[in-house]
């Protein structure tokens, strides 16, 4: 059994959601089984017309593994879905798929599939510079949020009080020369500071925590000095959230909903939720939660016997080669066509 992660940074202490990703490896280990954590963006690939597909890395023919856990979410690059989709071809399994993580990486394109099903979802713009500020305060009010397209750990979200000072925003990033994409969403007041993370995995809910942002701020993000406590799984969350997970086609994820006026609203769901927070919270194992759906994937039993082979040295991947990036298995090293899903 070969699992890959797939994540963006170093697996060193305050990166972000490198202790998520050290909790599944460790998962891993304990159960024997042989693990990679690579960074896509350092994965050199060749498609050809003849079924010779080769994946490199340092000039070493890559193996196939048996399921990819996708840990990039909104920070996937290019170079990152073009690796996802290259295994993908070859069917090797994903738990999320490229075409899944890619949607939800988009703010706006999750809430018009959403919307779209008649989920309820806060009414949203897509922002342009100079934005017209008569017609977003007819259709959107004030105040008003500001959020990056791609933007994660509460980090692109800015709440403008009112028209004023959202003009000076604009205004500001207008002459920096701002080319992010930006959304408008309309304020959900009732939600200040507070908001639900559901953690569904497979069509089930598995926990839900209560999140309340650090004092004076609007943001509930854990990452933000957010804390967290469990909060009852009510039929009307499991229904909202399984619709949310269903319509996206989430097989592992963190769903943001907020408290509005009639019940919830969706703010947003991420393919590889963050869990340090969710674990300790809810008294939950997100990490073999997650290691054993991506287990089920591939079909095959856990044999305990083919355990990882650190490979000490150094290299593109940094620290990550320490941890967890087995050595190029000699078979894999010839040249073997590899096995091309159609
Ligand atoms: N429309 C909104 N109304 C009220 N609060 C919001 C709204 N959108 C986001 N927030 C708050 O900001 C936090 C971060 O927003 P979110 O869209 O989840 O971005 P990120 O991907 O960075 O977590 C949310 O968890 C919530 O507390
Ligand atoms: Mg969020």
């Amino acid at each position: 059994m070969k699992i890959w992660i797939f994540f963006h940074g170093p697996l060193e202490e305050g990166y972000p959601e490198a202790k998520e990703t050290l909790r599944i490896c460790d998962e891993a280990e304990k159960r024997g089984i042989n693990y990679k954590v690579m960074n896509p963006d350092n994965i050199d690939m060749l498609v050809d017309s003849k079924g010779d597909w080769r994946a490199m890395y340092e000039g070493q023919l890559l193996d196939v593994p048996d399921v990819i856990i996708p840990r990039t979410g909104t920070e996937t690059t290019y170079t990152g879905y073009s690796v996802m989709r290259f295994y993908e071809r070859m069917g090797v399994p994903f738990l999320n798929t490229p075409r899944v993580v890619e949607t939800v990486a988009d703010k706006l394109h999750t809430l018009q599939v959403l919307a779209a099903h008649g989920l309820p979802v806060p009414r949203t713009m897509l922002g342009k510079y100079p934005p017209d500020l008569d017609m977003i305060e007819k259709e959107l009010g004030f105040p008003l949020i500001v959020k990056t397209l791609k933007g994660t750990r509460g980090g692109g979200v800015f709440l403008s009080e009112t028209k004023d000072k959202f003009k000076d925003l604009m205004d500001m990033m207008v002459e920096a020369g701002a080319q992010q994409h930006i959304i408008f969403q309309k304020y959900v007041n009732s939600s200040f500071g507070r908001d639900l993370r559901v953690f569904v995995v497979n069509g089930k809910v598995l926990a839900v925590m209560e999140r309340r942002g650090a004092e004076g701020s609007f943001k509930s993000n854990i990452s933000r000095g957010g804390a967290g406590q469990p909060h009852p799984i009510t039929p009307e969350i499991e229904e909202l959230a399984l619709k949310v997970a269903a319509q996206l086609r989430l097989e592992v994820t963190g769903i943001d909903l907020l408290f509005d006026e009639n019940g919830f609203t969706v703010c947003e769901a991420n393919s590889s939720p963050g869990f340090s927070g969710l674990e300790p919270s809810c008294n939950i194992n997100a990490a073999a939660i997650i290691l054993e759906a991506a287990i089920a994937k591939t079909g095959k039993k856990v044999t305990g016997a083919e355990p990882t082979i650190i490979d000490a040295g150094k290299g593109l991947f940094g620290k990550i080669l320490q941890w967890g990036r087995a050595k190029i298995p000699a078979s894999a090293k010839s040249d073997k066509k590899m096995n091309i899903a159609a």
